[in-house]
């Protein structure tokens, strides 16, 4: 195995709060053990142009709390050609870069296995996406700060939606996951989840809100997934509107604010466990893999198990839910 002398950086894909203490945490541990670093902007895009600086310690001053991403972020085309990887490498290589750490999601780890698998260089991921998706890990950085954003919101559409006696449908992100929907209902104490993996609850939907208004409710919140498998907030609401025009309807869509905002002490301390961890795994000789978390302690899980690999939704929480809004 080739020496490692100098390691490059990247965040790739959508930006997740603790990218920025993920990017500090490998830049400050690579420095420590005593490899250089490089910063490279925009993604696997910075790679193909050429947006590749040296990276001190001081460069990664004072980012420990800053939401988003300072080496900024692209979801790149031209690097899933082979052309474009090809162009990558030889200016990694012209940089001097002879390993990689890679912070994104599940697309940026699939690009990151193919690069490191055609070219021989080492590639570490980290997960860094709020949708918690990525198979082999029980959290993944910018999700625990998602879900608080989540729950102050939902806390202050329940003030509107109990004043007014409404039904809200609040829409929140996850791509085709419901770990947001499901974990941010439990905890805002909504009436229901609805999430792409469990679609028979779409269904069971009339039901329960007719139940829960004919009882004690005279408001509801149900959050949604987004994902053509619920049908959105927007689908579920006209929906409801049709079936039950005796509701006082109304739909919230959370959007992009989801991913912004300070990063939480939990992903805070994620992100600089598993940055630190990045270039512990290179040292041990570990290849293509990605950095996870299992009961709280580091594992290393390969990208081709990490990688569009299902990772399941605990059901029991949807009975914990289910129990918890009678
Ligand atoms: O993967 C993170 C995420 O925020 C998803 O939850 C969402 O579906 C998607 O990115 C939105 O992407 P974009 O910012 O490119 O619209």
């Amino acid at each position: 195995m080739a020496e490692i002398k100098c390691i490059g950086i990247l965040t790739s894909g959508g930006d997740a709060p603790g990218m920025n203490a993920a990017i500090r945490a490998v830049t400050r541990a690579a420095i420590y053990n005593g490899f250089s670093v490089k910063g490279i902007y925009r993604g696997y895009k910075g790679l193909l142009t050429n947006e590749i600086v040296d990276f001190k310690t001081q460069n990664v001053s004072n980012i420990i709390q800053a939401g988003g991403t300072i080496l900024k972020t692209a979801r790149c085309k031209e690097f899933q050609t082979p052309e474009g990887r090809q162009q990558a490498y030889a200016n990694l290589k012209s940089h001097g870069i002879d390993a990689l750490v890679v912070i994104g999601g599940d697309g940026s780890l699939t690009g990151a296995r193919i690069f490191a698998n055609e070219f021989n260089i080492p590639c570490i991921g980290l997960p860094g996406t709020i949708d918690n998706d990525l198979f082999g890990t029980d959290r993944t950085i910018g999700y625990d700060t998602a879900l608080n954003t989540i729950m102050e919101c939902v806390d202050k559409i329940r003030d509107t939606a109990t004043s007014h006696e409404r039904l809200f449908f609040i829409e929140v992100m996850g791509r085709d996951a419901g770990f947001l929907a499901l974990n941010g209902a439990i905890a805002t104490g909504s009436e229901a989840a609805i999430i792409p993996e469990i679609s028979t609850e779409v269904d069971q939907l009339g039901q329960l809100i007719q139940n829960g208004f004919r009882k004690s409710k005279n408001s509801s919140i149900v959050l949604v997934a987004e994902s053509p498998v619920t049908g959105g907030a927007m689908g579920l609401a006209e929906r409801m509107r049709r079936e039950f025009p005796e509701y006082d309807v109304r739909v919230s869509i959370l959007g992009h604010l989801q991913r912004g905002g300070s990063p939480t002490a939990a992903d805070r301390i994620l992100a600089s466990r598993m940055g630190a961890a990045a270039i512990d795994a290179l040292m041990e000789d570990q290849r293509n893999v990605m950095i996870g978390i299992k009961n709280d302690q580091i594992v290393y899980v390969p990208f081709s198990k990490a990688i569009k690999n299902d990772k399941p939704i605990d059901r029991t929480l949807l009975e914990t839910l289910r129990i918890l809004s009678i």
